[in-house]
C-alpha cells in the first residue's frame, strides 16, 4: 500500500504552474478558491506585517509568497518533498519565508514556534481528522491569532475505510463544533459561490484563537 507521502508526491507530479501574473496584473496573490481571480483575498487573515504565519499543505508556495511580500514572516509545510524544493526555487528570492517537508500533525506536535496566523487552502486541513488537528493548531497559536481554511462544501463521503488519504467533506456545523471544542472562538463560515452556475463552490472557515 502507498504511503500518504508517496500519494501526494504522485499528485505533485501532475502540478501545472500558476500564471506569472493575474488578471489584476499582480505577480503574487492569494486565492482561497479553486477558480482563478475569484473569491476573497488575504484580508480575511487580518494584519500581516510582522505576523508569524504557517500554511499547512503549502504546495508550490504561491499563496504564502504573497503573504511574505506583504511583510509576514512565513513558514509553509507540505508532506510531498518536491513541493518545498519547488517553492524555495520559485519564491526564495522574496525573503521572509521558509518551506519544509513535513506531515502537518507531526510538524505541529514537534515545533516550539508560536504562530499568529495558521491557514490552509485545499490543503492539509481537508485531509486530517479535525479532532486530532485542531487542538494541535490551537496549541501552536498565539492568543488572538487567526486560523482559516478553505475546501469544497460538504458532500457525500466517498472514502473507503481502508483509504490511505481521506477527504474530510464535513458540513459547516461539524467544522464549527470541532473548532469550538479546540477553544477557537468568533467562528465564521462563508460559502463562496463558483463563478459559473452549476459548478462547485468553496467553503471558507475562519476563527480566532482566544
Ligand atoms: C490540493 S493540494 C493544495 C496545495 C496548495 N494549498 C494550493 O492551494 O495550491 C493539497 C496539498 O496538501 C498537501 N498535504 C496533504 N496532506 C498533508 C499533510 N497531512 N501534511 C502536510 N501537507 C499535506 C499535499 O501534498 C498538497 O500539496
Amino acid at each position: 500500500m502507498s504511503s500518504p507521502q508517496a500519494i501526494w508526491e504522485r499528485y505533485a507530479a501532475k502540478y501545472a504552474p500558476r500564471r506569472a501574473v493575474n488578471a489584476a496584473g499582480a505577480t503574487t496573490w492569494l486565492n482561497w478558491t479553486q477558480y482563478p481571480d475569484h473569491g476573497p483575498d488575504e484580508t480575511v487573515l487580518g494584519d500581516l506585517r510582522g505576523r508569524r504565519v504557517l500554511e499547512l499543505g503549502s504546495g508550490a508556495g504561491a499563496n504564502l509568497a504573497h503573504l511574505a511580500a506583504l511583510g509576514a514572516v512565513c513558514t509553509g509545510i507540505d508532506i510531498a518533498p518536491s513541493r518545498a524544493e519547488l517553492a524555495r526555487q520559485t519564491w526564495g528570492h522574496l525573503g521572509g519565508l521558509e518551506f519544509a517537508t513535513a506531515d502537518a500533525v507531526d510538524y505541529l506536535a514537534g515545533t516550539n514556534t508560536s504562530f499568529d496566523i495558521v491557514y490552509s487552502i485545499f490543503g492539509a486541513v481537508w485531509f486530517i481528522d479535525p479532532e486530532v488537528l485542531f487542538p494541535l493548531v490551537r496549541r501552536r497559536m498565539s492568543d488572538g491569532g487567526v486560523f482559516a481554511f478553505s475546501q469544497p462544501p460538504a458532500a457525500p463521503q466517498e472514502n473507503k475505510a481502508d483509504q490511505v488519504v481521506q477527504q474530510r467533506h464535513l458540513p459547516v456545523r461539524q467544522w464549527t463544533e470541532q473548532l469550538a471544542a479546540a477553544s477557537f472562538s468568533e467562528i465564521k463560515a462563508e460559502t463562496v459561490d463558483a463563478p459559473e452556475p452549476g459548478k462547485t463552490g468553496t467553503v471558507l472557515i475562519y476563527a480566532r484563537a482566544a
